[in-house]
């Protein structure tokens, strides 16, 4: 079949315009990056659940079915975020503040993963059928992707989505900023170099001739492979619950809800007044540990200064619950149609730390990297006589 120039191009211009990204790169990237470290006996039981041909599999292709399907599963659509209620001012960067989370009980992304793994963990021991456990594991997938954007973890003005700001010459919001924006430009930066191979093996299988293959590498080579090797592991890793309890390490649909019920009915109901409660950490899967730094950097970083006080501090403020942003539907102007002055972030200050500091990169290699963890410790053939308690593990990319 040949394809016209029209046909090719236009994803290209789709993802790179950025109102699509973590709809789409970032969302591929970190699925791509998981398919590198996962264990050699999981990817064939993934196959098997998407019904996928063997040798055509790849989980990145299902990343943004949840976005895609958005409106078919209207439902669905609180569970790609949690809102955070009273997390700023910044200074406290509360995680939520004293009213808890925004929104539906166990509709939110942390009680999604939790949920959805759940299913999976069901679905090895023969309890849980292959419909069911597609949807959940096309779910998971994408859940860990949104839990590592930022703005996905605050309700402040709808994710940022009503926070209008300026790139360079256009004229967006700071969740599409984040969304897509500051990945499109690292992407169509990228330095020539990362268009060779590099030397593992296990990289180059897992990439797929897009577009941002080379920006993956660059990811690889200057983050995981190097300055954050060491510490990789480590982001695999639950705090020791607080108490003694033993009921904080039970697992499964069943535990999960005992977990929740023994949360609210003795500790949490205590603190928060209006706000739901989220299903609490395991000792083994603890979406809320993990998500609190990437909420921390909302305060620190995301949320320019500017933004609060004159003469940035006129945008219309919404208090609204819910983000109701729908990925590819993001307010994108070329021209400034509104009266008020608007930010630029596409400075030194701003884009420019990002860049240097690759903080979004590293974002994504916790994605990458947990979603893997959380693959392998779902279905991984594992020998517990051998190897001592299962929990999220990476396989090693030097072989
Ligand atoms: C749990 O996952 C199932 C399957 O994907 C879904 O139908 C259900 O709505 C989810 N529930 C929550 C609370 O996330
Ligand atoms: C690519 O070039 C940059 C300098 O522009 C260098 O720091 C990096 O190590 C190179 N990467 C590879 C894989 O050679």
């Amino acid at each position: 079949m040949r394809l016209s120039a029209f046909t090719v191009l236009l994803p290209i211009l789709s993802y790179l315009d950025g109102a699509t990204a973590w709809g789409a790169v970032g969302h591929e990237v970190v699925a791509t990056i998981a398919q590198m470290y996962l264990h050699p006996t999981v990817l064939p039981k993934l196959c098997e659940i998407l019904d996928f041909a063997p040798g055509e599999c790849h989980i990145a292709s299902v990343a943004t079915w949840a976005d895609q399907h958005r409106m078919q599963m209207r439902w669905s659509a609180s569970l790609h975020y949690v809102g955070a209620l009273d997390d700023y001012p910044s200074k406290t960067c509360a995680f939520p503040g004293s009213r808890g989370w925004a929104g539906s009980r166990q509709i939110n992304v942390l009680d999604g993963i939790r949920n959805t793994s759940s299913l999976l963990q069901g679905w090895v021991n023969h309890d849980v059928n292959d419909d069911v456990a597609e949807e959940a594991l096309k779910f998971l997938i994408h859940f860990v992707g949104d839990m590592h954007q930022p703005l996905h973890l605050t309700g402040r003005d709808r994710g940022g989505n009503s926070v209008k700001v300026r790139f360079g010459r256009r004229v967006t919001n700071l969740h599409s900023l984040w969304d897509g924006f500051l990945i499109a430009k690292a992407v169509r930066e990228v330095p020539r170099n990362y268009s060779r191979p590099l030397p593992y093996p296990k990289v180059e299988r897992a990439l797929r001739g897009t577009i941002y293959d080379s920006y993956i590498r660059r990811l690889l080579w200057e983050g995981l492979l190097n300055p954050w090797a060491t510490e990789a592991e480590s982001w695999l890793g639950c705090p020791t619950p607080s108490t003694t309890d033993g009921s904080l390490s039970s697992s499964g649909l069943l535990g999960m809800m005992h977990n929740a019920y023994y949360y609210t009915g003795k500790l949490v109901q205590s603190i928060i007044k209006d706000g739901v409660e989220i299903i609490p950490d395991s000792d083994t899967i603890c979406p809320y540990a993990w998500s609190k730094p990437i909420h921390e950097l909302n305060c620190d970083l995301i949320w320019p200064k500017e933004i609060d006080e004159p003469p940035y501090n006129t945008v219309s403020f919404d208090d609204s619950f819910g983000h109701d942003h729908s990925h590819g539907d993001h307010e994108v102007f070329m021209e400034d149609e509104s009266k008020s002055p608007l930010l630029n972030l596409d400075t030194p200050e701003y884009a420019g730390r990002v860049y240097r500091e690759m903080i979004i990169e590293k974002l994504l290699a916790q994605g990458g990297i947990r979603l893997a963890g959380l693959l392998n410790y779902l279905f991984a053939d594992y020998d517990e006589d051998t190897f001592g308690p299962r929990r999220p593990f990476i396989t090693t990319l030097n072989v």
